[in-house]
């Protein structure tokens, strides 16, 4: 922990963001900061922007199953609320919309793939302290687990653990429930304070079903190679501002930005990209809402039988599902496999 603390703090006082694709200066964001900024002078000024923070508060809950074949069966019907990007000193208010959507709610594990924070000025302890106000209503029968996000910095572990969360950073977490077990991996955000560190947290386990934990969908690949089953992400807020449809302006990413929001699959694995909470830099959404996700994990005996061959992968490549613009609990199904991805 102390070699990781010394490595992240160099690399937020650097002039690079790294990422599995490389360095990149962070002069080069000067451009979409500026225009970022006399955007949001101007739409101030506007009716826009009223409704745009109606939207941004318009948040929802997503409801699906997912079913694996190599899903221990007493973990048939494990319940995982996954949160991302609540940013929650952006725009406080989402603290009692949230509340309202999630109380009595009732899960297995609770997952959190970060960027608690959103204004970079905020204490860390006031962005957890929100959401821990926003999750009151949630019992939890698990784990509460964390990753960081690109916004997150080193202080936010002690901020998180203090209100609940088991924080992981580039290590796993064996999952004991009923019997059996399942491994959760997270990561340190891969998309500015990406290390090899990360990488090979993925790459040191086997045997057990395993869940990847990432702010960021850009090592799916990695974690499809190293067995993984589930990814779970967010950091790209579904665009935030989508054109008419939903489709994203700017996603924030490097890689894979084909999986900037929904359920996607790598290689053998599933993967899901939280529209994420809440807001960054601006407070307002169009075209697309803030979410939180409950993913039960179902047992799918059929594709045991059948064996992996059975999911017609396409050279290993990534392919979004067909029903993003519709990403209800309805429109999943009762039960979403490989097979449908
Ligand atoms: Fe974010």
């Amino acid at each position: 922990m102390e070699s990781w603390i010394a490595q992240r703090r160099a690399l937020e006082g650097s002039r690079h963001w790294v990422n599995r694709a490389g360095r990149r200066s962070r002069w080069r964001k000067l451009p979409f900061k500026i225009l970022m900024a006399l955007f949001k002078r101007s739409i101030r000024l506007t009716p826009f922007y009223g409704w745009g923070r109606r939207n941004a508060l318009d948040i929802k809950l997503i409801q699906f199953d997912l079913a694996f074949p190599d899903l221990p069966a007493p973990l048939d019907g494990y319940r995982i609320l996954h949160v991302s990007d609540p940013h929650l000193d952006r725009l406080p208010e989402l603290v009692d919309a949230a509340r309202a959507l999630l109380v009595g709610l009732k899960v297995d594990m609770l997952t959190l793939t970060g960027d608690i924070r959103g204004d970079d000025r905020a204490p860390v302890e006031r962005s957890a302290g929100l959401l821990k106000e926003a999750l009151a209503g949630v019992s939890v029968r698990g784990p509460r687990l964390a990753v960081l996000g690109n916004h997150d910095p080193v202080e936010m572990v002690g901020a998180l653990e203090r209100v609940g969360f088991d924080v992981l950073i580039n290590r796993s977490l064996i999952v004991r429930h009923e019997g059996d077990s399942l491994r959760v991996t997270g990561l340190d955000d891969v998309n500015c304070f990406y290390t090899e560190s990360a990488r090979t947290a993925l790459d040191t386990h086997a045997g057990e079903f395993r869940i990847a934990l990432v702010h960021s969908p850009e090592v799916a690949d990695d974690a499809d190679e190293t067995g993984y089953s589930l990814y779970l992400c967010g950091h790209t807020h579904g665009g935030q501002i989508c054109l008419p449809g939903g489709r994203p302006i700017i996603t924030h990413l490097k890689r894979f930005k084909h999986a900037a929001s929904g359920l996607w699959r790598q290689g053998h694995m599933i993967g899901y990209t939280s529209c994420g909470l809440g807001v960054s830099d601006l407070p307002v959404r169009f075209n697309t809402r803030g979410e939180v996700a409950v993913i039960t994990l179902r047992r799918n005996t059929s594709s045991l039988r059948s064996g992996p061959s059975q999911f017609g992968l396409v050279g290993g490549r990534m392919k979004k599902l067909k029903i993003r613009a519709s990403r209800d609990a309805k429109a999943l199904g009762p039960s979403t496999t490989l097979a449908d991805l």
